[in-house]
């Protein structure tokens, strides 16, 4: 990266990352408003992440996104962080102001707020369930309290959905609540934010709480039905749906921050979702 390289240059930064979606959506993106701008996937060494992005920007990037495993890490080139990426722990878009300042922010959670508005699938007060107790949730809690929802969080390891309870409880309504002790509840919405899917698996949770009217979301997405999402299939909820709309909103909510638009999300799913059948 030692050449000057153009001036519309964004990349996203992960490893591994050659399945990102992200240079696809980006570009599509560019194309739809005609920008001369272009978006490669960077490959980042797990020791010298640091550097390479800092580089990347002293020869001319504009903005990057940030991936596994680096957007806990990235703090550190950070000169200005917002808000919401202090209280997610995570980085996942930066841009570079006056040709000198980083800034890091977070569009993940916005992102997963916005797909589940555009879809209608949540209201103020109502009750959500989180699957999980790592990066994910840690990233969606706050948009989710923020805009009044009521949550309950479990994890098949307990305590960390308790540690979790007690770093958001000041922002909103928020329980932890033991796998075992689900059975009978009644959720709205019931979000697997699990990596449980990376390893073929899904998270053991009574079918009883799926309803025909439940909501059941898994942040995951992939060509074909995830295993969460063919369990409450099963179980006869009828409002099934994976993470493509967040992946898409977040991406859209990134370009925003470099490009004062705000994409056309619809026409990006049509598109998306035809390049991965
Ligand atoms: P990260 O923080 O990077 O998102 P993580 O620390 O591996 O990833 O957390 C992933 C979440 O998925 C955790 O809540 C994990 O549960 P534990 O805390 O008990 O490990 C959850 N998870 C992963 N595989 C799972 C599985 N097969 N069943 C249920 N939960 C699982």
């Amino acid at each position: 990266m030692s050449n000057k390289i153009n001036k519309n240059l964004y990349a996203v930064f992960g490893n591994p990352i050659y399945h990102s979606k992200s240079p696809d959506i980006h570009n599509f993106f560019y194309k739809l408003y005609n920008l001369n701008c272009n978006y490669i996937a960077i490959n980042a060494s797990k020791n010298f992440f640091l550097n390479e992005i800092s580089l990347f920007f002293k020869n001319g990037g504009k903005g990057a996104n940030i991936t596994l495993p680096f957007k806990e890490k990235i703090f550190p080139i950070c000169d200005i962080i917002t808000e919401r990426a202090k209280i997610a722990g995570a980085i996942n878009t930066l841009k570079l102001y006056n040709k000198k300042f980083i800034l890091g922010d977070n569009t993940d959670g916005i992102g997963f707020l916005s797909d589940l508005l555009q879809n209608n699938l949540i209201k103020r007060k109502n009750n959500i369930l989180i699957i999980g107790a790592g990066g994910a949730s840690r990233g969606i809690i706050y948009p989710l309290l923020k805009f009044g929802c009521n949550i309950f969080i479990t994890n098949r390891t307990f305590e960390k959905a308790k540690f979790l309870m007690k770093k958001f409880k000041k922002f909103g309504n928020i329980k932890c609540i033991k796998i075992k002790n689900l059975k009978n509840n009644k959720f709205h919405l019931i979000i697997n934010a699990t990596s449980a899917e990376i390893k073929n698996d899904l998270p053991l949770i009574p079918s009883n709480i799926i309803k025909k009217k439940t909501i059941c979301y898994d942040m995951f997405y992939g060509n074909e039905d995830t295993n969460f999402m063919k369990f409450c299939k099963k179980y006869k909820s009828e409002k099934v749906y994976n993470g493509i709309g967040m992946l898409i909103n977040q991406a859209a909510h990134s370009f925003f921050i470099w490009n004062k638009i705000f994409p056309d999300i619809k026409k990006t799913l049509f598109f998306l979702k035809n390049k991965i059948k």
